[in-house]
């Protein structure tokens, strides 16, 4: 993947974290085609903060799981730090998901039978970080969340919010280019819910890391760079 960096560097400036040109998904069953994105274009900057809104059944996990490699689309492309994903091998992609992007989900995805400080060190190990570097870095950005008393203890010994501070060191850990949510906040109550997102702001001002977050919350929307809403397979920029 050694064409990763010559990309980044050729413009001799950072390319968007992530952008989409005329995307289309279409489900098929073979009984009945269900067509959820058309024509979908988005380019997010590094740094840039960006809340995906809309009505359930819109299609906004559908679009994050395309953004984030995690499903292909039935038409455009995805470019993730400069990459074409439809050009890439299997393992290429995987390696650009890993080596670029985290990962926030509304149930939050993390090992019960492991304590905190080992669900965040994995990602670092999966990429080759030594065991003590990883601790290091994953104790002190649990630190930042709140989280540093907590970090020997298994994650079903946790409450809902703090497995979703954990999460989200999870996913940012690593330093990826962009963190894609959906709904991280979704089932906390509303004070859990602004502490969870305020981590996640202040880690993302520390990191220059893009967010891309679906949330029905428009508290937390409204604290992004820009709200976009998904509705009848489009997205158009938010007015309230
Ligand atoms: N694998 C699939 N096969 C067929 N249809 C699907 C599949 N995944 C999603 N859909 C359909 O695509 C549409 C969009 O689903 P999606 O999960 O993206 O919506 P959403 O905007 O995230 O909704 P919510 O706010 O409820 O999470 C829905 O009508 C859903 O039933
Ligand atoms: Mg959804």
């Amino acid at each position: 993947m050694n064409n990763i960096s010559a990309k980044e560097t050729r413009s001799g400036k950072p390319t968007a974290a992530i952008a989409c040109y005329k995307l289309t998904k279409i489900f098929n069953d073979g009984a009945s085609e269900v067509k959820v994105l058309s024509n979908v274009n988005l380019t997010v900057q590094r740094g840039e903060r960006v809340a995906i809104v809309g009505p359930s059944g819109a299609g906004k996990s559908t679009l994050l799981h395309i953004l984030g490699g995690l499903d292909t689309p039935t038409g455009g492309r995805v470019l993730i730090a400069g990459n074409d994903m439809a050009q890439l091998t299997d393992a290429d992609r995987s390696h650009i998901r890993n080596q670029y992007l985290g990962f926030v989900y509304q149930f939050h995805h993390l090992l019960p039978e492991f304590t905190v400080l080992e669900n965040v060190c994995i990602p670092l190990l999966i990429r080759g970080v030594t065991p003590p570097e990883a601790q290091e870095k994953a104790l002190a950005l649990l630190s930042k969340v709140g989280l540093e008393h907590r970090y020997k203890h298994k994650l079903g010994e946790l409450s809902g919010g703090e497995r979703q501070r954990t999460a989200i060191v999870r996913a940012l850990v690593t330093d990826p280019v962009c963190v894609l949510a959906d709904e991280p906040t979704g089932n906390l109550d509303s004070r859990t819910a602004e502490r969870v997102y305020q981590s996640m702001l202040d880690l993302n001002n520390e990191l220059n890391t893009s967010l891309v977050i679906v949330t029905h919350d428009l508290t937390l929307a409204n604290k992004m760079d820009r709200i976009l809403h998904l509705e009848n397979g489009g997205l158009e920029l938010f007015v309230q």
